[in-house]
Formats: C-alpha cells, sequence, structure tokens
C-alpha cells in the first residue's frame, strides 16, 4: 500500500461519495489531509470520520467554480500544514439529465462552470503553490489527479453537457501534464463508470428499474464503490508511480474493454 508520510493533499467534493472516500483513504495512509466541499455538513463529517481513525484533517468551505474561493483553500492549505503534494480535483454535478434540446444555456453554463471550472482553477491554485515551494530539496513537485468519467471518453445519451464537460477535463489533465511535465508535477485523471454515490442516486430516480439497466451494462455486473476509486487515485498519486504521467485511468468493471 502507498504511503503518503509528511504529505499534504487537498481534495475538492470531499464532503460524500467518492471525495469522502479518498480523503479517508490519503488520512489512512498518513498524509494531512485538507477536506474542501459547499456542503459543510458533509465536509465536517469527512473530517470527523478522520480524526476518530486517529488521522489528521481540516475542513474549508470552498466553491469550486470561484477561482478565488479555491485559491483561498490552498493558502488555508498552506498556512495549516506549510505545504501542498497532492490536489485531487473531484468535485462535480451530475446536472441535467435530458437530451439536447431539452438542456438549457442555465444548464450548460452551471455545468461547465462545476465540472470544467473547478478542474481549472483547482490545478492553477495547485500547480502555483507547488512551483513556489520546489527547491533542489524536493523529490517531486506533486501530483494531481482530476476526477472525469467514463462519459469523458464516450458520449453520454442525456448527459450533453456532463459529457462535454468530462472530455474537457481530460483536455485540461494532458496540457497540463506536458506543461509542467519539467519541474515534476505529475497530471492524470481518472474515468469512472457508475459509482456508489449523490450523482448515482439521483441518476438512479430517474425512472423506474433504471438501477437495473445501469448494471446490466457493466461486464462486471455492480456499480463501483467510492473505496475502489479512491485506491486508484492513491496509486496515480504515489511516489512508485512516478512515471505516469497525463493518463486518464478507466475504472469501470471492463465497460470499455469491449
Ligand atoms: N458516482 C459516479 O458514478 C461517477 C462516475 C464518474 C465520475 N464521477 C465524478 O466523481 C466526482 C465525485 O462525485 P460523486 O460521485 O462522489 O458524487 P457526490 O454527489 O457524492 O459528491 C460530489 C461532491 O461535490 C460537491 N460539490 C458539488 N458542487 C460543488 C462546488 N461547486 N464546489 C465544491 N464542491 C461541490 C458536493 O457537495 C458533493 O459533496 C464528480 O466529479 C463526478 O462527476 C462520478
Amino acid at each position: 500500500m502507498a504511503v503518503f508520510l509528511n504529505q499534504v493533499a487537498f481534495v475538492t467534493g470531499a464532503g460524500s461519495g467518492i471525495g469522502r472516500a479518498t480523503a479517508i483513504a490519503f488520512a489512512k495512509a498518513g498524509a494531512a489531509v485538507v477536506v474542501s466541499d459547499i456542503n459543510d455538513a458533509g465536509g465536517r463529517e469527512t473530517v470527523n470520520q478522520i480524526e476518530a481513525a486517529g488521522g489528521k484533517a481540516i475542513y474549508t468551505s470552498c466553491n469550486v467554480a470561484d477561482p478565488y474561493q479555491i485559491e483561498a483553500a490552498i493558502r488555508k492549505t498552506v498556512d495549516t500544514y506549510g505545504r501542498l503534494d497532492i490536489g485531487v480535483n473531484n468535485a462535480g454535478i451530475g446536472g441535467k439529465f435530458g437530451r439536447l434540446l431539452d438542456q438549457t444555456s442555465q444548464d450548460f453554463n452551471q455545468m461547465m462552470a462545476v465540472n470544467v471550472g473547478g478542474v481549472f482553477y483547482g490545478m492553477q491554485a495547485q500547480i502555483r503553490q507547488m512551483l513556489a515551494q520546489s527547491d533542489e530539496s524536493t523529490a517531486t513537485g506533486g501530483s494531481i489527479v482530476n476526477v472525469s468519467s467514463i462519459a469523458g471518453i464516450r458520449g453520454m445519451p442525456m448527459g450533453a453537457p456532463y459529457s462535454a464537460a468530462k472530455h474537457a477535463v481530460l483536455g485540461l489533465t494532458k496540457t497540463a501534464a506536458l506543461e509542467y511535465v519539467r519541474q515534476n508535477i505529475r497530471v492524470n485523471a481518472i474515468c469512472p463508470v457508475y459509482t456508489h454515490s449523490g450523482i448515482v442516486d439521483q441518476l438512479i430516480n430517474t425512472a423506474p428499474n433504471m438501477e437495473e439497466r445501469m448494471r446490466r451494462v457493466i461486464p462486471m455486473g455492480r456499480f463501483g464503490q467510492p473505496e475502489e476509486i479512491a485506491q486508484a487515485i492513491l496509486w496515480l498519486c504515489s511516489t512508485e508511480n512516478a512515471f505516469c504521467t497525463g493518463q486518464a485511468l478507466q475504472l469501470d468493471g471492463g465497460l470499455t474493454a469491449g
């Protein structure tokens, strides 16, 4: 198992689902964790769970669609723990379930603001800090994981804005990876299929038998667990994985193998 002793991890959308599981996994592996979200109760609960297990974490409220709030959250991270080693840009919304012509400009703009803006501003603030703290003694400049989706690789009927946003996340990931590769900042993405969380619960409730229909398309016949997604994020960030950057890791129970 990867060890993150003396490292500091910042996770957006860590008040539930994949973000919470990731924050908890980093803390278990020895990192000091900054849990951020717009859901203050959820974020504080994540910190409580980390502290109850003997880990180290703080909560900071942060709307990822606002670059000033992300800058402030990274400043709080550094004020509290002295540095930033890992950024996980996970916060996201599922958006409206509907065909292209049913999606409004507001639906589209909100999706772009949160699911693309959050990754763009998140990486800007994180990379700025990673570069500022880099010196000869720093073994790695840092590691960033952006949470895309299988919908970032394939089309998603009834979710055009979501699919467009998750494709954009991969463009941001690959470009940032190339731009900062010589500064030892690695940037990767993950592309999960349906995973038990708030977003999937919303989707399941859109039609009768929806859960069964969603399950059927996955060769493993089941959804992912947030803890499984978290472990992939830790692996991408681990120093043992130092040659991997600019990649989009598909966590899909075999879906895209066919
Ligand atoms: N669950 C899945 O099946 C699945 C599959 C592929 C990708 N994803 C992606 O995983 C990520 C995490 O989602 P999840 O599945 O854990 O769902 P979730 O709803 O449980 O978690 C999302 C978190 O993001 C937070 N959030 C929403 N808007 C925010 C904003 N503007 N600023 C800060 N935080 C905000 C929410 O409060 C929530 O805590 C998302 O980017 C999602 O698109 C999920």
